[in-house]
């Protein structure tokens, strides 16, 4: 029998190979199912593309439900049960919940209060609060997330948030306070402390982010930085540098 390589024949193709064979066409029923299946195979494709590029008033398929939906009363909602039909409920008169007894003003609210001498705020850190490297270091930390944004890393009051407010030229905006001046280094521990947990002014409350011990932390820190910084120019307010009105 001769083979290929006798008859020097180039090398068959695939092609040349089923010519040559006389290989049986697959039968038409063949080729109609390969094609129906890799057809059927865009349909997934297809729908995912129509899904994509069209807008739909339905919500979206949701196969696993979480917890996403349940039955509960969201904030604010009413309630049937209740006279005032609210579904949020007042803390029973007389009651604190565990662990809310915040009865050391030094520690809880740094000032003491009393009908004769009124607000005096507290100038040394709480008995609590022992100030060390790791305080300190917490304190870091602490000013870095919730401070640092306005006032600044270093505390001159340069943080991202001031800088982009000044570039958009925002004519609202109060520039955070430049926490280096000696204005800032005579304020009582207390008062940094307080401002930290109500706000001052134009600055937000704190006090939900940043717990008692960490305040406290964030104020040793601020002294610690005060004395290892120089002493800032005082701040002018605005209307001092302002021009003097004119009379109509
Ligand atoms: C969203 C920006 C912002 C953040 C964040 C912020 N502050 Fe302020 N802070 C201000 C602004 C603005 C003022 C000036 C408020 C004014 O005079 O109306 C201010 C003022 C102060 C003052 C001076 C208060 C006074 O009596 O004049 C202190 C102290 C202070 N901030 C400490 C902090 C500390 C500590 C943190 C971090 C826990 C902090 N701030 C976070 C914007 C901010």
């Amino acid at each position: 029998m001769t083979t290929y390589q006798d008859e020097r024949l180039p090398v068959p193709t695939p092609w040349r190979l089923i010519r040559e064979l006389k290989l049986r066409r697959p039968p038409w029923w063949m080729v109609l199912a390969l094609i129906v299946a890799v057809i059927g195979t865009w349909i997934p494709l297809a729908l995912i593309y129509q899904a994509r590029s069209k807008d739909s008033q339905l919500p979206r398929v949701h196969f696993f439900h979480d917890m996403d939906k349940q039955a509960k009363f969201t904030a604010q909602a009413a309630h049937p049960w209740f006279e005032d039909g609210r579904a949020m409920r007042q803390p029973i008169e007389g009651t604190l919940a565990r662990g809310h007894l915040h009865h050391d003003a030094h520690f809880y609210d740094g000032y003491t209060q009393d009908a004769t001498e009124g607000i005096q705020f507290v100038t040394a850190l709480p008995q609590q609060v022992a100030v060390d490297a790791t305080l300190i270091a917490r304190g870091h930390d602490r000013f870095q997330i919730y401070c640092a944004l306005c006032h600044g890393a270093s505390g001159t009051g340069d943080g991202l948030v001031n800088q982009r407010a000044l570039e958009l030229k925002e004519a609202k905006w109060v520039p955070a306070t430049n926490l280096m001046t000696q204005e800032i280094r005579d304020r009582a521990a207390g008062q940094l402390f307080q401002a930290i947990r109500d706000g001052v002014r134009n600055m937000p409350s704190y006090g939900a982010q940043i717990t008692p011990h960490d305040r406290w932390a964030i104020v040793a820190y601020l002294r610690e930085l005060q004395s290892t910084s120089p002493v800032a120019p005082p701040i002018t307010a605005p209307t001092a540098t302002a021009p003097a009105a004119t009379p109509p």
